[in-house]
């Protein structure tokens, strides 16, 4: 349970209180089974002071006399996703069945924006996966130390303020989130050593809708990105690391939380990917989806449940014995670590990519190339783009001694991006290039907001840099780990060698 003091809020008027249950975190705010293994509804009373609003994860809420608010959740879930804020919040309707919550000060840019698009998403979602069972989908921004990109408590998804990009470039979360609707939320897994069932599913849910919506060359670049997130994780922790593989042992000194990381995600997406290859079928591989909701919606599964049903549906598959290809067997997808043995075809973007990889290797030239470099207009660019550009940048740094530098006065659009994703890729170049000038940017992102994803890579970055990368992350930590999530602070003090938790 979070205790916020006001200057922790984005009012920096009132105090916040928040609850984040995933993974083992709910059994200090309420008694209960602690594990995903078991379902269950719930109703809440909860009485807070005047001048503040409660809200949950729930399927209906009544306001009653004396700031009393009562809540019910009428259908059955895990520990996990319950959810409780009290804070000075307000709202204001997106769609038919949503609206955003947030603090006063951010509830004009909330409503801009996501107004109008949130029906769209759940529609394709109910289209592809089934009826969405929640009754509403709202959306709260939680304050900037929120540890998550985004949260799937039912009916009510927390996010990071750090999504209010003005352009709603970072959409991708919103559609995550609502994903989970059907996987993770209805079909659960049972343990946290098969996570990668709530995000594999998930991530292949999200970029199902996402190419419903914005087409497969979109979409294809943003799963490049988060494919490029797997090779960095891989080369932090080692391909062979036990993490690293899509069924995880969790036995005494493995925390669950620590499974939080790119391997269920995007191995798990690269495995559900394989299963529709080995379909064939879009369509049929769609129709499977949804009678797999149907048949595990309400129940908590492993991976054995998943993969057996997959069998039955496709007799013709089991027959031809799928689970066995030399190389792609289900058992070494579930228990060998390591990079995915089969990549979804992502060429479809392309056309989108092509182009930052050329600009990429203009810039990482020696001696630069500058006629051919500005011949390349980026301004018309998305945003993932130039995520997809800058991570390119990365991965070939430290570039030549000035080319950051030069870039950096070249790309404002970049360098002094407020784009949260760009931001990020933009303090890793500067760490990685030691370009001292622009130490102070990776201090002030670090300031501004606790996201986990964004937090710990540029503390890693810091650390196994210089000396002077190394005082910064002291100095930036000592100020800012009063405002971070209990379990974030325990992971910076790991890497700072500070003697946290398990990292
Ligand atoms: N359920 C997760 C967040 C989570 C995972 C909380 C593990 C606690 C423990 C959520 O759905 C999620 O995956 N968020 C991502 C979104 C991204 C993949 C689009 C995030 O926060 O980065
Ligand atoms: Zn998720």
């Amino acid at each position: 349970v979070c205790w916020l003091s006001p200057e922790q809020t984005a009012g920096k008027q009132k105090p916040y209180m928040y609850t984040q249950g995933q993974a083992v975190l709910n059994r200090s705010f309420f008694p209960c089974f602690d594990t995903p293994s078991v379902k269950f509804t719930y109703s809440a009373t909860v009485k807070v002071p005047e001048g503040f609003t409660a809200v949950m994860s729930a399927t209906t809420w009544e306001k009653q006399k004396d700031n009393t608010f009562v809540f019910k959740m009428s259908q059955p879930i895990p520990s996990y996703l319950i959810a409780l804020v009290v804070g000075d919040i307000v709202s204001a309707d997106v769609g038919p069945r949503s609206r955003v919550w947030a603090e006063p000060c951010l509830i004009e840019a909330a409503k801009k924006e996501y107004d109008g698009v949130i029906e769209e998403f759940l529609v394709v979602g109910e289209k592809l996966f089934g009826p969405y069972v929640w009754g509403r989908y709202d959306i709260l921004f939680m304050p900037p130390s929120f540890p998550f990109g985004g949260m799937e408590n039912p009916c009510l998804t927390f996010v990071t303020p750090c999504l209010l990009a003005g352009d709603r470039s970072l959409v991708d979360v919103i559609i995550h989130e609502i994903s989970h609707s059907w996987f993770g939320n209805l079909v659960t897994n049972a343990t946290w050593g098969e996570f990668w069932l709530n995000e594999g599913f998930t991530m292949y849910a999200q970029r199902r809708i996402s190419t419903e919506v914005y087409g497969l060359p979109y979409t294809c670049l943003e799963a490049a990105t988060g494919r490029a997130l797997l090779r960095q994780h891989m080369d932090a922790t080692g391909e062979d690391h036990p993490l690293n593989k899509l069924r995880v042992v969790i036995e005494p000194g493995v925390n669950p939380d620590d499974t939080y990381n790119e391997t269920p995600y995007e191995k798990g997406y690269c495995f559900v990917s394989y299963l529709a290859h080995l379909v064939g079928d879009q369509s049929k591989f769609d129709a499977f989806l949804q009678a797999y909701v149907n048949r595990f919606k309400f129940q908590s599964i492993t991976a054995d449940d998943t993969l057996g049903f997959f069998l039955e549906y496709f007799p013709e598959l089991k027959e031809k014995g799928v689970d066995s290809i030399p190389g792609f067997e289900f058992d070494r997808w579930l228990n060998t670590p390591g990079w995915p043995p089969y990549l979804p075809d992502l060429s479809p973007g392309q056309q989108l990519m092509r182009p930052a990889d050329e600009l990429a290797e203009l810039w990482a030239a020696d001696g630069l190339n500058m006629e051919a470099i500005e011949a390349v207009d980026i301004t018309g660019w998305r945003t993932y783009q130039l995520v997809y550009f800058l991570d390119q940048v990365l991965q070939k740094s430290p570039l030549p001694e000035g080319n950051v530098k030069r870039l950096s006065t070249m790309y404002p659009k970049i360098s002094k991006a407020q784009n949260a994703e760009l931001r990020l890729r933009w303090c890793q170049i500067v760490l990685k290039n030691n370009l001292e000038a622009e130490y102070s940017k990776v201090k002030d992102f670090l300031h501004s907001q606790g996201k986990q994803k964004y937090t710990l890579p540029l503390y890693r970055a810091m650390w196994g840099g210089s000396e002077a990368t190394r005082a910064l992350a002291m100095e930036t930590f000592s100020a800012t780990a009063p405002q971070l999530h209990v379990n974030v602070q325990n992971y910076v003090k790991k890497i700072l060698g500070l003697g946290g938790a398990e990292a």
